[in-house]
């Protein structure tokens, strides 16, 4: 059996669909384009969507709008893809790094002591916002985050780029910050066949800007009224986008499903499954259980035709890329142990509970034939 981490669904009519415009010879930011907007929006809960060409770019484009630059700081989980951090540094300003809780996402509690403490980290860096990641596809505590935003005057921006559609207390993520980012990276919940990325708000200026920004910086097609970019998304991929966003709660549906089967399957074995707090819905970008047997465990299910992931191995504040911008008495005792015991289950929409059932039973033979049995 080879049961892969993560597959993108296709079908007929999404293919078919692609056909139609590859013929229609329009290609860029067309009325595809427009329409997905307007249902992205509309799905999300909120006034304006902008599509991008990355997940990455819709960070960097909402960090520009937010007025981010040179000297400021962004407070952000450590325990996240790279991409989170990298558009902190394009836009001149420095991360500062937060530990996460026991759903895997920016701990509240250690960013208020952080907040508390922030005269001394303000000798360098003027801390402007606020970046949660709603990992693995469970939302980060917002209401605590909010309400330190709002004490502390600054703004929180969504990174929703792995919880397409995850509810926290009934609001969709995205919805909550000034803005929020997705990517449709080919793993996601919602692809579009390459890269591509969207970003999502309430607030008509941060929409007008980066929408100018994203193509040049024109408002017209030849006045451009700001230097921009080239981050712009495509007509085959927003005809791709739109059919997955209708199938888009289906799939999650059938994610939450697969996490159910695992939970009910890994009861009793020396491995923790994911916390999933009362007040969230969450999306399972990713299964991700935790073992300190973690390499042990990956191998033996690889060598069964079992693909297995890590999210992440070296957590951002731990990259050689900016390391050595950090300070090196940084601390994140909870990030650094996740890192070492995380590992991801294979989870797509249509995993079949006989492949779950397989890699589950893979796992306690594992621990049948390994000496220590206690997780600890
Ligand atoms: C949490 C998170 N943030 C940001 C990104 C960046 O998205 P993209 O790969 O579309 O640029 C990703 C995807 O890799 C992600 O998982």
């Amino acid at each position: 059996m080879k049961i892969p981490l993560s597959k993108p669904y296709v079908d007929q009519e999404i293919k078919e669909r692609v056909l139609e415009v590859i013929d229609s010879h329009q290609y860029i930011l067309g009325n595809h384009s427009k329409h997905f907007e307007e249902e992205f929006a509309q799905f999300i809960g909120v006034k304006y969507a902008v599509l991008t060409s990355s997940g990455t770019s819709a960070i960097f484009l909402s960090l520009k709008a937010l007025g981010i630059g040179h000297g400021d700081g962004i407070l952000v989980p450590s325990l996240t893809a790279f991409p989170t951090v990298e558009p902190i540094f394009h836009v001149g300003a420095k991360p500062i790094f937060i530990d996460i809780d026991e759903t895997f996402t920016m701990d509240p509690k250690h960013l208020e002591k952080v907040l508390i403490n922030r005269s001394q980290l303000e000798e360098v860096t003027k801390i402007k916002g606020i970046l949660p990641v709603h990992l693995y596809g469970h939302p980060a505590d917002m209401e605590p985050l909010l309400d330190l935003a709002k004490h502390y005057g600054l703004f929180l921006l969504e990174d929703c780029c792995q919880a397409h559609g995850a509810r926290y207390k009934g609001k969709r993520v995205g919805s909550m910050g000034m803005a929020g980012c997705f990517s449709f990276y080919p793993s996601k919940n919602l692809t579009v066949f390459g890269d591509g990325g969207i970003l999502v708000t309430d607030d008509k200026t941060i929409a007008k800007y980066c929408r100018m920004l994203r193509d040049h910086g024109r408002k017209e097609k030849y006045e451009h009224e700001l230097v921009g970019y080239n981050l712009r998304f495509n007509e085959i991929q927003a005809v791709v986008g739109r059919l997955q966003l209708q199938r888009l709660e289906r799939f999650n549906e059938s994610r939450r499903q697969i996490a159910r089967w695992y939970g009910a399957a890994l009861k009793g074995l020396p491995v923790i499954t994911p916390k999933v707090q009362d007040w969230a819905e969450p999306v399972f970008h990713l299964y991700v259980i935790q073992t300190s047997k973690r390499d042990s465990v990956a191998n033996y299910l690889k060598e069964r035709g079992v693909q297995t992931g890590i999210h992440y191995p070296v957590p951002c504040h731990l990259q050689p890329a900016i390391k050595n911008t950090l300070d090196p008495q940084l601390n994140l005792k909870r990030t650094e142990e996740a890192a070492k015991k995380i590992l991801s289950l294979p989870i797509y929409p249509g995993l079949e509970k006989e492949k779950v059932d397989f890699v589950c039973a893979t796992i306690k033979e594992f621990f049948n034939q390994s000496p220590v049995l206690k997780e600890d």
